[in-house]
């Protein structure tokens, strides 16, 4: 693994900051266009995203393609030294595509078949389609191979939604025999059809799921998801090939829905298609009025972030879209208060991101986001709060060129695996509405942030062997070969933790016989027998026992999910102290080969997670980024590039916080400041700063001397913006 990944492109090694640019709306306009570039400057842009939907006005008519206006932009921002990240333009479609070839346009789950509109809703199966989005991205591709501005390839926009018309039926069966090698009794044995007479006698039968027809079968549910992941991956393979034929160099992503329920794609399957990964995310702040503190809400996107930078093994990855201004899919569009701007893009860059990018960069006159939040508001100038925000950010990010391609090293792992969610989201029985798989990896996983210690968000097919904690909540499906690396993973000197409802079915959604946790019952050394729901305010009692290894004392609460377990090679470390189950294990302990193996069997409320984790860092010897215990609300994270160590230092809360800094002295990137022993962070203060490890060797940065001379004078001294 590099100490330092190469630049997303090596024609620009800096930060790449920017956003969606919809220059083709003011065509009428092209003064517009000039104010746009100076305005692109003093913001300190350099990466506009055009051309995202704009095939109308690229093919007005079938085959006659009009560039002259994207020409000029691609120009223009090459003259002021910014970059294009150039998207092929297959999430909307002209009108007379659809109307000459209806079977482009959707069928719903219901089979109703939509009608020509709105955006994201084209049949990825659709020969026509491929055929149409392959010939505009050949002519794009063609055109702008040489052009200087041309940066990064945008495929489409967030591909989501699914297509239930005939031609995807078709393709559906194809893919089933595939899977099930033509023979249709292992179907049938998968899908455990026997149940509710529905077992297939001819592929033919085999259909979608949807609300009026079969959505009893969970095999066939899941395999569908699967069907409707590969068959985009598939679309977007197609979209790539001329972008691949004529500019091989440069890279090609897609952007991600980032937020939490986005549940339609299972984005590790991306992985081995793109070249970086890229996301969107809007989060919510100032929530403060449903209890959601913004340091929860920066918790739970950092989760999402180091899921984005894990995907492919630690690279640096793009933030493609996020507001500068209000947000605009929340209920209320609250306005980001002041320092948020920063301290969220910051946050952004802190988890690995080499860029912070906007929808939008100027609002649209008319249309559905005329009022989503922009660089370039109505009134079309740079005095604006928001404006000003954006472009203190870019001085900023000028300064981090030496953060560009750095690492993330992690020690610690948690599951998050988009088959056992949709698994998990079909379970009749436990809390029919409230699973919460998302929401607990969440928790879990919050314990490390509020510790300072760094994680990556896996899935189940990813290598376990670098880490030392591997946390898997809830890990309902263990797909095969899972539970035998998990093994290797413990008898190799891992720690694994595990929840109740783990170890329950197999990749076909069928349960495991003979005693769950199935697979995992060997390194976890337990038999879970049964698992209680809990009413919504009831409350169980769980004591630790005296003397346990992690040094656990008083009792703590268990809500919701009880799972009732035996000790079989494990031994308990806490127990239930209410119901029947009292005095039956909650917690265990198993030690297999050089390591051990956890086994939580309740669904905790804090405090538990954090002593429990806390503990457990000690004890696996994980580096925390600080070496003390961080304020609430206060995350700091690492970035090192193999010469330097860049902190980030974010505080995520309205009221100063000190910050123990231990031995680590630290030298602020931005104005030379020096800290040692302690800092003070004021509320929503975003600092990033350099490791430097002693006043007396030679100042790599030239900090020293009344922290005058500026370190990115020097270190970036002739590099274009
Ligand atoms: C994204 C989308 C953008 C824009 C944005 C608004 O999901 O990709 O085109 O609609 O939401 O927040």
């Amino acid at each position: 693994m590099p100490d330092r990944y190469p630049p997303i492109n090596p024609k620009c090694p800096h930060m790449l900051h920017g956003g969606d640019y919809n220059p083709d709306q003011w065509i009428e306009t092209p003064e517009i266009w000039d104010e746009d570039m100076r305005l692109m400057r003093l913001a300190h842009c350099n990466a506009m995203t055009v051309g995202v939907f704009s095939w109308a006005q690229l093919e007005p008519e079938e085959g006659h393609y009009d560039f002259s206006w994207l020409d000029t932009i691609m120009d223009k921002l090459a003259e002021n030294d910014a970059f294009a990240v150039l998207a092929t333009p297959s999430a909307a479609r002209p009108a007379w595509l659809s109307k000459k070839n209806p079977e482009i346009l959707r069928v719903q789950p219901d089979r109703h078949k939509i009608r020509h509109g709105g955006r994201c809703n084209h049949c990825p199966t659709s020969p026509i389609y491929r055929e149409k989005t392959q010939s505009i991205n050949r002519a794009l591709a063609e055109r702008y191979r040489d052009h200087p501005a041309l940066l990064v390839w945008h495929l489409s926009n967030e591909y989501s939604g699914e297509c239930h018309c005939d031609l995807c039926q078709e393709a559906f069966r194809a893919w089933l025999r595939e899977r099930y090698e033509h023979d249709l009794a292992r179907l049938n044995h998968a899908w455990w059809t026997r149940f509710w007479s529905h077992a297939f006698t001819d592929w033919s039968q085999i259909e979608s799921p949807g609300p009026n027809g079969e959505n009893s079968i969970h095999g066939l549910n899941l395999d569908w998801k699967r069907f409707v992941t590969h068959q985009t991956v598939d679309f977007m393979k197609n979209e790539m090939v001329p972008l691949r034929e004529f500019t091989p160099d440069v890279p090609v992503t897609t952007n991600f829905i980032g937020a939490e329920v986005f549940v339609g794609r299972d984005y590790w399957k991306f992985r081995d298609v793109l070249d970086v990964v890229s996301v969107d995310l809007y989060p919510h702040w100032g929530r403060e009025e449903e209890s959601v503190p913004d340091w929860q809400t920066a918790l739970q996107f950092g989760f999402v972030y180091d899921m984005h930078r894990a995907m492919l093994d630690g690279k640096p990855f793009m933030l493609m879209e996020s507001s500068p201004g209000a947000a605009f899919s929340t209920a209320n569009s609250r306005l980001k208060r002041p320092g948020m701007h920063r301290l969220a893009s910051l946050q952004a860059v802190a988890h690995g991101s080499d860029t912070v990018q906007y929808f939008q960069w100027r609002k649209s006159r008319g249309g559905a986001e005329k009022f989503h939040g922009a660089v370039v508001d109505h009134a079309g100038h740079e005095n604006t709060r928001v404006f000003q925000d954006v472009a203190a950010l870019g001085e900023t990010l000028r300064r981090l060129d030496d953060v560009v391609g750095a690492r993330t090293n992690a020690e610690v792992a948690v599951i998050y695996d988009w088959e056992n969610r949709w698994a998990i989201d079909d379970v009749h029985g436990l809390r029919r509405e409230h699973k919460d798989y998302f929401e607990t990896c969440v928790r879990h996983y919050g314990a490390f942030w509020k510790q300072g210690v760094a994680v990556d968000v896996i899935n189940e097919d990813a290598d376990f062997s670098k880490y030392k904690i591997l946390v898997a909540p809830m890990l309902y499906m263990v797909r095969p070969g899972v539970a035998e690396r998990i093994e290797s993973f413990v008898r190799d000197g891992g720690t694994f933790v595990a929840t109740y409802w783990s170890g329950i079915v197999d990749e076909s959604d069928l349960c495991f016989l003979g005693g769950f946790p199935g697979p995992l019952r060997r390194v976890l050394g337990v038999w879970a027998e049964e698992i209680d729901a809990l009413g919504k305010d009831e409350r169980k009692r769980v004591t630790p026992l005296p003397g346990n290894a992690l040094g656990l004392t008083g009792t703590f609460e268990a809500v919701e999910l009880c799972d009732l377990i035996h000790a079989e090679s494990a031994e308990t470390v806490a127990i239930y102290a209410s119901d029947f189950y009292e005095s039956h294990p909650a917690l265990t302990r198993n030690t297999f080969g050089e390591g051990e193996a956890w086994y939580i069997a309740f669904r905790d409320r804090d405090p538990f997670l954090d002593p429990f984790y806390e503990a457990l860092i000690k004890r696996a010897g994980i580096r925390r980024t600080l070496e003390k215990s961080l304020p609430l609300g206060v995350s700091v994270r690492v970035r090192g590039n193999g010469r330097h160590r860049f902190y980030f230092l974010l505080n995520f809360t309205d009221l100063p916080r000190n910050l123990p800094l231990g031995s680590t002295r630290l030298a602020d990137v931005e104005n030379g400041m020096v800290f040692e022993t302690e800092m003070v962070l004021e509320p929503r203060a975003a600092l990033v700063a350099v490791e430097w490890e002693s006043r007396t060797e030679a100042d790599p940065f030239h900090l020293g001397g009344g922290a005058k001379a500026r370190w990115w004078d020097r270190e970036s001294e002739g590099r274009a913006r």
